[in-house]
């Protein structure tokens, strides 16, 4: 379950409806998939596919997705510091981003049209849906460890193109998860 945080009012939601409301408001869709009913969160990339196919034929006639596939990323993965490089300044791209989070946790900064700056951990369960041309950068959390489905329309179209606004240095990559969120705020980086 996804954990919202409106990054400059120190506002943190785990409400799923308020998530929906406000995510949708930056025009990125949000949902709640199956998963450890559904398939092993350990299962072979192709099972994880197959055990989402309807989910992904439903967001490819919406989205126009060609390809679906599984990235699974963890500390021992080769090069994940440099992969990690690519993703947590801020960017856009030419092509959604699309995330359905099978196991781990990761960090999305999304950085709306009107200013304001949206914390989205997201982890097992948890599909999200980020338009072409949206400002955002992405972290992994404390256990750097993350599988997920993605959707491409075109994979080269995910290139990243950044701001260099260096917005995201304001900004902490902190993790809480579900269970302290409650009584928890970001803190925001003076730097
Ligand atoms: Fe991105």
């Amino acid at each position: 379950m996804a954990l919202l945080t409106i990054c400059d009012q120190n506002r943190t939601f785990n409400d799923e409806q308020e998530i929906r409301d406000c995510l949708m408001k930056l025009g990125i869709d949000y949902e709640r998939w199956p998963t450890s009913e559904r398939v092993a969160p350990d299962a072979s990339a192709e099972n994880i596919l197959e055990a989402y196919a309807n989910e992904i034929d439903k967001l490819k006639a919406i989205g126009g997705y060609a390809t679906a596939d599984v990235i699974d990323v963890d500390p021992d993965t080769p090069g994940l510091e440099e992969m990690l490089a690519r993703f947590d300044r801020e960017h856009w791209h030419d092509e959604d981003e699309v995330r359905f989070i099978i196991s781990g946790n990761g960090i999305f900064h999304v950085h709306g049209q009107s200013g304001e700056v949206i914390a989205i951990e997201v982890s097992a369960g948890d599909l999200i849906r980020v338009p072409r041309g949206t400002l955002h950068w992405f972290n992994l959390c404390a256990d750097r460890r993350i599988r997920a489905i993605r959707l491409f329309q075109d994979k080269s179209g995910w290139t990243p193109h950044y701001t260099e606004s260096r917005v995201d240095r304001n900004y902490m990559p902190i993790c809480f998860g579900r269970q302290q969120a409650p009584n928890i705020s970001v803190e925001k980086a003076q730097t």
